[in-house]
């Protein structure tokens, strides 16, 4: 009976410690990847490092960013704007609390940057017509924003903010180019509406990214095939979690 108890006690110390292990093992793993570890790292970016062309501030956003391959997307995007000489605005379609539009500024900080959003989530209008992930929405989804909040975040003088319901807030931008459009905004309107808006300004060589281009956003996978039917070039996948696509403008 006592070597029974002793062998149990001995059993449960193994587990406890082979459990601890693993726990310590993946903590230690995940602080060194997050702190060191550069192997996502594409080698343009590293040498861009090395050039002192990356700011502090990129750099540390790269760090904690999410989605990495979204993130360089963006990078390679921005870099390849500045070589061609590709002029015009930036612009983005679904600002919320800024992420994108911030992190896409600290690239090319020499843009004029268009923010359309209403700042308060969506509107009922273009939920209604919504099925997928976007038919459980309400328009309380993406309400705890405000643009007093979003102009403390996004305060460099580039920023240029349309508040209100797109495409109704493109009013006076009729003759404005553009070099790199992010449209984020998950649903079906806004992404017909953004894309039959934004690509005849596209500047040649720009481009148009949008976000989440994937079964769960319907409403974005027809409003991007429907338009995509009507235009003369490819829309371009990219390998990010939420799969966003791209369509560049031919250059002349
Ligand atoms: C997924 S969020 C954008 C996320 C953002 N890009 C980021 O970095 O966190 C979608 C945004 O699109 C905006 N939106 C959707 N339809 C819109 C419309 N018709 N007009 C203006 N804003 C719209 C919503 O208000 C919401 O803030």
């Amino acid at each position: 009976m006592k070597f029974i108890n002793t062998m149990q006690i001995t059993l449960y110390q193994i587990v406890q410690v082979v459990l601890l292990g693993i726990i310590l093992f993946y903590l230690i793993y995940y602080v060194y990847s997050v702190l060191f570890d550069k192997n996502y790292q594409p080698k343009a970016y590293r040498a861009a490092v090395k050039n002192g062309e990356v700011s502090d501030t990129l750099r540390k956003y790269e760090k904690k960013y999410p989605d990495k391959v979204r993130f360089f997307n963006f990078w390679f995007q921005v870099e390849r704007l500045k070589i061609d000489g590709v002029q015009g605005a930036f612009a983005e379609l679904g600002v919320y609390k800024g992420d994108s539009a911030f992190l896409l500024h600290q690239m090319d900080k020499s843009r004029i940057f268009h923010l359309f959003d209403t700042f308060e989530g969506f509107q009922s209008k273009d939920l209604k017509p919504e099925t997928g992930k976007a038919a459980t929405y309400t328009t309380s989804n993406f309400a705890d924003t405000s643009i007093e909040k979003v102009k403390k975040r996004l305060s460099d003088p580039e920023f240029v903010f349309h508040q209100g319901y797109f495409p109704e807030t493109t009013r006076g931008l009729e003759n404005e180019l553009f070099a790199l459009v992010s449209m984020d905004a998950d649903l079906y309107n806004p992404t017909k509406a953004g894309l039959e808006y934004f690509y005849p300004r596209l500047s040649p060589g720009g481009v148009i990214i949008v976000h989440d281009y994937n079964p769960d956003w319907p409403g974005i996978m027809k409003a991007v095939d429907d338009f995509a039917a009507g235009i003369p070039v490819p829309v371009v996948p990219v390998a990010d979690v939420d799969s966003s696509v791209m369509i560049v403008k031919p250059k002349e």
